[in-house]
């Protein structure tokens, strides 16, 4: 469809496969589905969910939220519903806001659902197609022991580089017409060096500031789940901040980025390998489109 080149796509994005989803399918299929998935593996039942938050960039519709779909869709009839809008980071915010409702005991059992269908957004005849995958995961967060789980987070926005990564048309801005369709403004737009250069920059700064809240240093991390920009920023984030590679989770290359849903699903398979073991640092850092970022670091209780 676009004239690119796979090898230069695996060396650079670190990608080699990803997943559309299909014409049926909209991101709340994607988002229950994960939704449903984690309430079995933790054993749960969807009225025991008293909070659902979708990270999400692309939601089925400007309303409602997508989370009340996926609320309809699972039969959580318990829970408030809400969509979280953070782009990249959207799943990292979610976590730390589930956090919060859950130290201060507001709610027990939260579901954070990362999904994204970016194949709705993507102009497939320009070269910026080969980046984004469609996919979702899920996560219900519960309280545990004092010096277990969230040993710190720092969330960050920067409003001044808001339009590095856009869908400018749908909104109210630039509501959809013949117009907005004819100049394909309903399709994402992204400064790749940009994202780069600023991810490069803020992903470190967000991790050195973690560490340094939880009074840890790098070699106390044991594994880092990242959101999956490129294989390149990857790399040079933690070159910058000294971790090894081989700590450093990736999936992109069977997924490519899949926005709010890369870390969940990441974390899915960690778990399902056994690599979650109790009293891991697991840290997680993402940035994106915002520009929003930050870190955090979970020390792992099972
Ligand atoms: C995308 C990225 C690898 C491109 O690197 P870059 O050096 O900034 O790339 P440029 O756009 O200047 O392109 C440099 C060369 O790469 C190649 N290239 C760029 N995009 C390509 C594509 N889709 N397919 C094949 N080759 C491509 C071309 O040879 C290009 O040279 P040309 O412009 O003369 O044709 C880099 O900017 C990056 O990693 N950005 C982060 C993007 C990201 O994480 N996005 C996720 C959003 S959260």
């Amino acid at each position: 469809m676009v004239e690119t080149n796979p090898a230069w796509i695996e060396e650079n994005l670190g990608i080699k496969e990803r997943r559309i989803a299909s014409a049926e399918q909209c991101t709340s299929d994607l988002a229950a589905a994960a939704a449903l998935n984690a309430l079995e593996a933790g054993g749960y039942q969807p009225m025991d969910i008293d909070l659902i938050i979708v990270a999400t960039a692309t939601p089925d519709r400007l309303a409602p939220s997508t989370a009340c779909i996926v609320q309809d869709k699972i039969g959580a009839y318990n829970a408030v519903a809400f969509d979280l809008a953070a782009v990249c980071s959207g799943f990292l915010y979610g976590l730390s806001v589930a956090s919060q409702f859950i130290s201060t005991g507001v709610y027990h059992h939260v579901l954070v659902i990362g999904a994204d269908t970016f194949s709705r957004i993507t102009n497939w005849k320009r070269r910026d197609a080969v980046f984004f995958g469609d996919g979702a995961g899920a996560a219900i967060l519960t309280s545990c022991p004092y010096d277990h789980g969230f040993l710190a987070f720092r969330l960050y926005s920067d409003g001044r580089g808001k339009f590095n990564f856009t869908i400018p048309a749908g909104g109210s801005e630039y509501p959809a017409s013949a117009h907005t369709i004819a100049e394909g403004m309903h399709y994402f737009s992204m400064n790749g060096k940009a994202v780069y250069n600023t991810g490069t920059q803020v992903l470190p700064k967000a991790i050195l500031q973690v560490l340094a809240d939880a009074n840890l240093s790098i070699n106390d991390i044991d594994l880092m789940l990242p959101h999956q920009p490129s294989i390149r920023l990857l790399k040079k984030t933690t070159e910058i901040i000294g971790l090894p590679w081989q700590k450093v989770q990736t999936n992109m290359d069977k997924y490519a980025n899949t926005s709010g849903g890369t870390i969940p699903i990441l974390l899915d398979e960690v778990h399902q390998k056994g690599m979650l073991e109790h009293g891991k640092n697991i840290l997680f850092a993402a940035v994106g489109s915002g520009w929003t970022y930050g870190a955090a670091i979970i020390k792992w209780h099972s």
